[in-house]
C-alpha cells in the first residue's frame, strides 16, 4: 500500500469484477440503443477505460473537461467546461461516466447542460458514491460502491493532482490533505 494512505477501500480484483458487473448491466439495458459514452475527464478516465471493455456493444465515445475552482478537496460547486463534448448529442443515448458522486454539484450541472441539447435519454454510471455528502438530489443510475465520507484516491480519483495511477482505492491520511 502507498504509505500515504491510511487504508485500501478496494482491491484492484474487488474494482474488476464491480467493473464487469455494471458492463453486464448496461450491455442489457442498451440493447438496440444509440450509446454514447461520455467520459469526465480526469477523474474518470481510468474507470472509463475499464468499463468500455466491458459493455459488448457499439457504442461511441466522447469526453468532457470540467473544473471545479481550486485544488480543495471540498468542492466548491463552480463548475467550467474546460472542454465540451465533439458531437452533437441530440437524439442519443447518453450515459455519463464520473469516477465519484459527493455533494453532486457537478452532475447536477453537468446533467442540466446536457439535458438542454436533447438526447433521447441521459443517465449516469458513477464508480463511487459518497451519499453522506449530498447537497443537492442525485442519484447515479449505475454505480458501483457507497463510501462513507473518507478522501478516496486512486482508480482516477486525484489530492491535488497525484495518486490517480494507483490501481487499488484507498484512504488519503488526513495528514496529506488538511492544511
Ligand atoms: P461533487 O460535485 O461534489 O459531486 O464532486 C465531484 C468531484 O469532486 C469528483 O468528480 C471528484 O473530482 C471530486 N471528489 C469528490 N470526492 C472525492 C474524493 O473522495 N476523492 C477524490 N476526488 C473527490
Ligand atoms: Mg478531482
Amino acid at each position: 500500500m502507498h504509505e500515504h494512505l491510511c487504508k485500501i477501500l478496494f482491491s484492484e480484483q474487488q474494482i474488476q469484477s464491480k467493473v464487469q458487473e455494471l458492463g453486464v448491466q448496461i450491455t442489457s439495458d442498451y440493447q438496440g440503443k444509440e450509446l454514447v459514452i461520455v467520459g469526465i475527464l480526469k477523474g474518470a478516465v481510468v474507470f472509463f477505460a475499464d468499463l468500455i471493455r466491458e459493455i459488448k456493444l457499439p457504442l461511441e465515445l466522447d469526453f468532457m473537461v470540467i473544473s471545479s475552482y481550486g485544488m480543495s478537496t471540498r468542492a466548491s460547486g463552480v463548475v467550467r467546461i474546460l472542454k465540451d463534448l465533439e458531437k452533437d448529442i441530440a437524439g442519443k443515448d447518453v450515459l455519463i461516466v464520473e469516477d465519484i458522486v459527493d455533494t453532486g454539484l457537478t452532475l447536477s450541472y453537468l446533467k442540466d447542460n446536457l439535458r438542454a441539447r436533447g438526447p433521447a435519454s441521459l443517465k449516469v454510471c458513477s464508480f463511487l458514491d459518497k451519499p453522506s455528502r449530498r447537497k443537492v438530489t442525485l442519484d447515479p443510475d449505475y454505480m458501483g460502491y457507497t463510501i462513507p465520507d473518507e478522501f478516496a484516491v486512486g482508480y482516477g480519483l486525484d489530492f491535488a493532482e497525484k495518486y490517480r495511477n494507483l490501481p487499488y482505492i484507498g484512504v488519503l491520511k488526513p495528514e496529506f490533505y488538511e492544511n
